[in-house]
C-alpha cells in the first residue's frame, strides 16, 4: 500500500467507508494479514473497518469462511448458500471426518447409550469435580492404542499443544520445532514466552545444526524436538525415522503432532507406528476433531510424565472436562478401527483414487501418503473467484490462503473420506477441471 493510500483510508470508516477505493477489497488482493495495513490504534474503528471490508466480499460469495452446513457430515452435505440464501445439496471434500465417522450408526448407538447412562457433561475440571469413568476409560484406551503407558485427554488439540510446553518446558529447556508447525504449537511457544527455534520444514540437515548448537552449550539441557506426523496445510507424512534417531543421539525428547496422522496411518494408530517409532516417541499429542470427528485432544506419554501434566498444565486443570459423549464416540472410534481396519484402508484408497483422476485430469496437486490432498489453481488465475466457481458447482473444498500458508502458495485443500464413493471423486475432478478449464 502507498503513502497516498495510507492517507485515503483514515476517511474510509465505518458508514461513510468507500469500498470502491479500497485495493483490499479486490478479491484477488484481500488477505487477513493485509489488514494490517488498514487497521488503525482503535479496536472500535477496526471492528467498523473490518465489517466494512468483510461484508461485501462475504455477501459476492468472495469469502467462504462459516458455510453453514445444516445436515451431518457425509459425502454429501446440505448448505445454506449464504450468496444465495438458498439450500442446496454440495459434494463434501472439505472435512477432516477421514473415516466417516461423524454420522456413523454404530458410534451414535454407543454414544446414545452414554448419555443415557453418564449424562451430558462434568460441569467441571477433572481434577476438581471427578474425571468420569468413561473418560477414564477413554485414557487407558488411547495410551494402548499409542503404545504408551497413559493418555491425559483435553478439551482440544490446540490445549493438549498448550498444555505439555506449558508444563514440561522449563526455563532453561529449549523446543526445537518445524518451521510448518501448526498455530496451536507457536500459540503455546509465544504464550508462555518459551525458549524455541524453528528448524527447516522436515529438513535433519537443519535440525541438526540446532542440535549440534543447543546441545553443545549445555550437555545436561532439556531439549524437546516437535514435528507433526501429517502435515495439516500439505498433507505430507514426515518421516520421523531420523528425527527419532537425531533425538536419541543427542539425548532430546521427540514429540509428535499427530492430529492427521491417528485414525490414517499406521493401521489407524498414527505415523509413529507407521514407521515404527513409537518407542522413541516421547509424548504423542493427538485431536479427537479429525478422524474421531468430533472435539478434544490428548497426550500419551509415560506414566510419570502424564501424572506430571495432570497438576502442572494449566491448560489442562483450569478448563472444563470432556464430555461422557465425546469420550465415548472417540471410544467407540477407537473400537471401530481396531475392529474394522478395512475402513483405514479405505480412505488411503479413496485418497489414491482422487491421486489418480488427478493426474488424468492434469490436475495439478501434492502427491502425499495422507487422506490430504491439496490441489493447486491454474497458474494466473484469480483464487478466490475460482474457490467461487467451485462453490457455485456444488463442491466444497477448503481455500487456503495466507495466514496458513505464505502468500503465493494459496491451494485447495481436498480431505478424502473412506465413505467417498469412487463416483463421488470422479465427480470432484469433473467439477474441478470444468472451472479449471474455464
Ligand atoms: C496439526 C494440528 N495440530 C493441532 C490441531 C488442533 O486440534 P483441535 O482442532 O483439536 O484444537 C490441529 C487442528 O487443526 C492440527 O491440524
Amino acid at each position: 500500500m502507498s503513502q497516498d493510500d495510507n492517507e485515503n483510508k483514515k476517511g474510509f470508516i465505518g458508514e461513510n467507508f468507500d469500498i470502491g477505493d479500497l485495493p483490499i477489497l479486490d478479491p484477488s488482493k484481500f488477505h487477513l494479514l493485509n489488514l494490517k495495513d488498514v487497521f488503525g490504534k482503535q479496536i472500535k474503528e477496526n471492528i467498523d473497518t473490518f465489517e466494512g471490508i468483510f461484508r461485501p466480499l462475504y455477501k459476492s460469495g468472495f469469502l467462504l469462511y462459516h458455510r453453514e452446513i445444516c445436515s451431518a457430515m457425509a459425502p454429501i452435505v446440505d448448505v445454506l448458500d449464504h450468496t444465495t440464501g438458498v439450500r442446496k445439496k454440495m459434494l463434501m471434500f472439505g472435512s477432516n471426518n477421514y473415516l466417516g465417522f461423524a454420522n456413523d450408526e454404530t458410534i451414535k448407538k454407543k454414544v446414545i447409550k452414554t448419555i443415557e447412562e453418564y449424562g451430558i457433561g462434568m460441569a467441571g475440571p477433572m481434577i476438581l469435580n471427578g474425571s468420569g469413568t468413561i473418560q477414564k476409560q477413554l485414557e487407558k484406551k488411547l495410551a494402548e492404542f499409542k503404545g504408551k503407558e497413559d493418555a491425559i485427554v483435553l478439551p482440544s488439540g490446540y490445549q493438549a499443544n498448550l498444555a505439555w510446553v506449558n508444563s514440561l518446558i522449563t526455563d532453561n529447556a529449549i523446543l526445537l520445532y518445524d518451521e510448518a508447525s501448526h498455530a496451536s504449537l507457536i500459540d503455546a511457544i509465544r504464550l508462555g514466552k518459551k525458549r524455541a527455534f524453528r528448524f527447516l520444514a522436515q529438513d535433519m540437515a537443519s535440525l541438526e545444526e540446532q542440535l549440534t548448537k543447543y546441545r553443545s552449550e549445555d550437555p545436561k539441557r532439556d531439549i524437546f524436538v516437535c514435528m507433526q506426523g501429517v502435515y495439516s496445510m500439505s498433507g505430507e507424512v514426515a518421516d520421523l525415522r531420523p528425527a527419532a534417531d537425531l533425538c536419541v543421539k543427542y539425548n532430546a525428547f521427540l514429540v509428535v503432532d499427530d492430529a492427521h496422522g491417528t485414525g490414517v496411518l499406521g493401521r489407524g494408530h498414527g505415523t509413529a507406528e507407521h514407521y515404527g517409532v513409537s518407542s522413541k516417541v516421547f509424548l504423542t499429542m493427538g485431536t479427537f476433531s479429525k478422524s474421531f470427528a468430533v472435539t478434544g485432544g490428548f497426550l500419551a506419554g509415560d506414566k510419570k510424565t502424564i501424572n506430571f501434566i495432570r497438576f502442572f498444565a494449566r491448560p489442562y486443570f483450569f478448563t472444563a472436562a470432556i464430555t461422557p459423549m465425546v469420550a465415548s464416540a472417540v471410544l467407540a472410534g477407537i473400537e471401530e478401527i481396531e475392529a474394522h481396519p478395512e475402513r483405514v484402508q479405505q480412505v488411503l484408497d479413496n485418497a489414491e483414487y482422487l491421486r489418480t483422476q488427478l493426474d488424468k485430469a492434469h490436475i495439478k496437486y501434492i502427491r502425499t501418503e495422507s487422506a490430504v490432498v491439496p490441489v493447486f489453481p491454474p497458474a494466473n488465475s484469480v483464487f478466490r473467484k475460482i474457490a467461487l466457481e467451485l462453490h457455485k458447482e456444488g463442491l466444497f473444498i477448503n481455500p487456503i490462503e495466507p495466514p496458513a500458508v505464505t502468500l503465493g502458495t494459496e491451494r485447495f485443500r481436498m480431505s478424502v473420506m473412506a465413505t467417498h464413493s469412487k463416483a463421488d471423486i470422479e465427480k470432484a475432478v469433473a467439477i474441478l477441471k470444468k472451472v479449471f478449464e474455464q
